[in-house]
């Protein structure tokens, strides 16, 4: 016999879309039961990209012992570097907003801690195997838990904020394959290294040779990014072949060097499911959508998503109106495609492709120039940087 718990919402991922909504929910008196198959320790250390929004830090300050102003970082501008010669963005002159250095697995600490500290039914090493009903009023949830003991979750709504992997999508959308995508000839090759910051501000690079991204984590920490071949195996590279590489793609600074004690390959993809909503189900974060990392709106995204679902939830829970749920599909879109929108064309801007001709480094340069020397252009990217 498999244990059965109820709740109002189940909601399907310990990631930072999941546990938010469970944040909000809670605050509006709506009970939850968040499960992830991953282990507490797997998702405090989960290695993201370190940007938030300014409007997804008034979120997480609203979460009691939120770090992020302590430890986070507020940043003003970033550098558009090509041709050698580094031009400042002007974030908060040109839109009055900043962003905050803050990486994911500090954002996750924070609302992992919170939950628990607020007596969340928080399932960590949780497999769910199917999810049954979500076209009737009660889906229901069958998963297994970290000892391989069978249980299952009825509820009113199943939310899966499961990321680009989990089964939701394809529950939610027919086949995880189901939507609108793209692939991109390049990767990243990330590294985390001992060394003190080689600039104040983040340095988004292009050269001839390539894209690379000077960001930071602390004092001590940096993270930086260059463009490689999707297929590159990250333990294939020596440490002076990785300076190498990055020193190339940063014409005109000197990076401060030192020992790299972390490294990973990121894929590049865009994807957008064919659809966020099925019956009592619908699709928040990474499991709704997958941007390129350029620009760092994958987080942002999610959080954005969560607000819209969280309002539509409440409609729908406390007062039996299911209008803004039907609406939440289009109303999550919009940001949804602004946010790809910038992520392909930061992505396509500073990145050089594996076919690209002359004619093609040239516009590209004829193209940054356009966005630097215009106020206009600048504004564009700051608006979409900070968020909208
Ligand atoms: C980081 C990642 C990004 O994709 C980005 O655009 C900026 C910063 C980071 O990991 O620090």
């Amino acid at each position: 016999m498999s244990q059965e718990h109820r709740t109002r919402v189940a909601i399907i991922g310990a990631g930072p879309a999941g546990l938010l909504l469970s944040h909000r929910l809670a605050e509006a008196g709506i009970a939850s039961i968040v499960l992830d198959r991953r282990s507490r320790d797997e998702i405090e250390q989960t290695i993201r990209a370190g940007i938030l929004e300014h409007g997804t830090v008034d979120i997480l300050r609203e979460i009691g012992g939120s770090r992020v102003e302590s430890v986070g970082q507020r940043h003003d501008g970033v550098e558009l570097r090509f041709e050698g010669v580094g031009h400042r963005i002007d974030l908060r002159g040109l839109t009055g907003r900043s962003v905050w250095l803050y990486p994911q697995h500090e954002v996750l600490r924070d609302l992992v801690g919170a939950r628990l500290a607020a007596g969340q039914d928080l399932r960590f090493g949780a497999t769910v195997e199917r999810i049954d009903g979500v076209e009737s009023d009660e889906p229901r949830i069958v998963a297994t838990d970290a000892e391989g003991q069978r249980f299952e979750v009825a509820a009113e709504f199943v939310v899966g904020a499961d990321g680009s992997r989990g089964i939701t999508r394809a529950t939610v959308a027919g086949s995880s394959r189901e939507g609108y995508f793209r692939e991109y000839p390049f990767a990243w090759f990330g590294i985390l290294c001992e060394a003190p910051p080689s600039a104040e501000e983040l340095i988004y690079s292009s050269s001839d040779d390539g894209f690379a991204l000077v960001s930071r984590r602390s004092d001590t920490v940096q993270r930086m990014y260059f463009q490689c071949d999707p297929d590159v195996d990250p333990g294939s590279l020596s440490e002076a072949q990785i300076w190498d590489e990055l020193q190339r793609r940063v014409p005109g600074t000197d990076l401060v060097e030192g020992p790299i004690f972390q490294r990973d390959v990121l894929r590049f993809r865009s994807f957008v499911a064919g659809r966020l909503l099925r019956g009592r189900a619908a699709l928040v974060g990474d499991a709704a959508h997958t941007v390129p990392p350029t620009g760092a709106k994958g987080l942002n995204l999610a959080v954005a998503d969560v607000l819209v679902l969280e309002r539509a939830l409440r409609a729908l829970l406390l007062e039996r109106d299911e209008r803004p749920m039907l609406a939440y599909p289009q109303v999550a879109s919009e940001r949804i495609w602004k946010a790809q929108h910038f992520s392909w064309w930061m992505t396509s801007m500073l990145h050089v492709a594996p076919d690209a001709t002359a004619f093609d480094r040239r516009r590209q340069i004829g193209e940054l120039s356009s966005l630097v020397d215009s106020e206009a252009g600048r504004m564009f990217l700051a608006e979409g940087y900070t968020g909208w």
